[in-house]
């Protein structure tokens, strides 16, 4: 019988992976808390009807992408593919607004996308996201890119480019795409399948394109930018100039849209040279009128969301936060092994990480285990030992040893290893 394997691009986090997760998650709630954010958990599955709505039907994501299934009701039900949508809805289901403040939330967890997989490219992925609605003021957006760019400086990651452009609102971006479909329409014929599609669907999309053939054409294409209507205009000059105030470094990037159709104003990109194709590590932009077009009151928001496999390939090994293994018990005989087995439970309970090798083992191979399991410290007790009411600990990286009397055992060693 052939062993049953995980599925193409999903992922097992396994032990020594997971615990570099934990300390890349505890440095970024940090930075959530100060920043005033609170943590917000929504379902996997949600109704269909909420992502094509808000990430629009003419996507990749919505046309193709989507874990999309009937549930026993015969209603279509989706595995949620990205947080912000989710996140919206909870927020006008539990009427989560603040009175002039605005919203601010974060979220973590697992996203499905029926992706081709490759290097940094997986159909489960996880995202930490932040979002923050109810503001339209463009300091929000300096605000949430200073937050995002704070995380990388805490996580000592380098190199990172902060892309930006801005996509127009309701106002200007009918007149920009009529721009584009003329700019496009002369030299459809060159252009491949997928942009001669997104022609009659979002000619923004061809913007997107990386393929050779398609390349030149995009590079001459009109841009958004110049084609803003006055308060986009004014607003995304606010947002550099907050940027500059705050020395937060970014590059104009005319040709940056984005794979979800809620986005307004400022989207934005954080790219990196070292992950090959998939460079973009975060990602997101302001989305002001998504909360209405899900059914509630017209509500400005703002957000990103970090891939966390791709930071993990940038975030330096070395800063491995595993624990590592304080003491290994190893006692020598079924006796020995008696009166450590309630030491090695109650050093445990001083969060002590202990171990205990078999009693009928010789003292060289616990030795050999206790190395291999990297212990710091091993207590060996002997019958000799036991009779002089002593124990012995060696220190694994000097190999100094010393005797520990076995009256209050525990609290000696928990003054010792802590
Ligand atoms: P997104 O650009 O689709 O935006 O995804 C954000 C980030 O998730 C990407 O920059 C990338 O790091 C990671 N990511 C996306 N797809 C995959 C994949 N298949 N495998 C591995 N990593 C992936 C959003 O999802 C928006 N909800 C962001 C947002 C929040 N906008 C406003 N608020």
């Amino acid at each position: 019988m052939n062993p049953i394997k995980a599925l193409k691009g999903f992922k097992d986090l396994l032990p020594g992976e997971s615990a570099r997760w934990e300390s890349l998650a505890s440095v970024l709630r940090e930075c959530f808390h100060a920043f005033g954010f609170s943590a917000i958990q929504t379902p996997i599955l949600e109704r269909t009807q909420l992502f094509t709505r808000s990430i629009g039907e003419t996507t990749d994501i919505v046309e193709k992408e989507m874990y999309t299934f009937e549930d026993w009701d015969g209603k279509p039900v989706t595995l949620r593919p990205e947080g912000t949508a989710s996140v919206v809805r909870a927020f006008l289901e539990h009427g989560l607004a603040i009175p002039s403040f605005p919203t601010k939330l974060y979220y973590y967890g697992p996203m499905f996308r029926h992706e081709r997989p490759q290097a940094g490219r997986l159909r489960q992925f996880h995202q930490i996201g932040a979002e923050i609605i109810g503001e339209s003021d463009p300091r929000q957006d300096v605000e949430l890119l200073s937050l995002l760019t704070y995380f990388f400086q805490r996580l000592e990651i380098e190199g990172l480019t902060l892309e930006i452009n801005s996509l127009g609102c309701a106002v200007c971006r009918p007149p920009y795409r009529t721009v584009l479909e003329s700019y496009f329409k002369e030299g459809l014929p060159e252009l491949c399948e997928d942009c001669q599609r997104r022609f009659k669907t979002n000619p923004l999309r061809i913007l997107d394109c990386k393929k050779e053939g398609c390349k030149a054409m995009v590079d001459q294409a009109p841009v958004s930018s110049d084609h803003l209507c006055e308060e986009c205009e004014t607003h995304f000059k606010a947002v550099q100039a907050g940027l500059d105030l705050l020395k937060i470094p970014y590059v104009l990037s005319p040709l940056l849209v984005r794979g979800l159709d809620y986005y307004t104003k400022t989207a934005f990109e954080l790219t990196t040279k070292d992950l090959g194709a998939q460079n973009a590590v975060a990602a997101g932009g302001r989305y002001d009128g998504l909360a209405e077009a899900l059914g509630g009151a017209a509500t400005p928001a703002i957000g990103f969301a970090i891939g966390i496999e791709r930071v993990m390939q940038l975030y330096g090994k070395s800063k491995s936060a595993a624990p590592k293994l304080k003491l290994f018990i190893a006692p020598l005989g079924e006796a020995a092994g008696e009166l450590l087995f309630p030491v090695l439970n109650e050093v445990r309970k001083k969060k002590i990480w202990t171990e205990m090798g078999k009693p009928s083992l010789a003292l060289k191979r616990q030795m050999k285990q206790a190395d291999r399991l990297g212990a710091e410290f091993v207590l060996i007790l002997g019958d000799r030992e036991r009779e002089e009411g002593k124990a012995i600990l060696r220190d694994m990286r000097t190999k100094a040893q010393s005797e520990l009397v076995l009256e209050n055992l525990v609290d000696v060693l928990a003054n010792r290893l802590t």
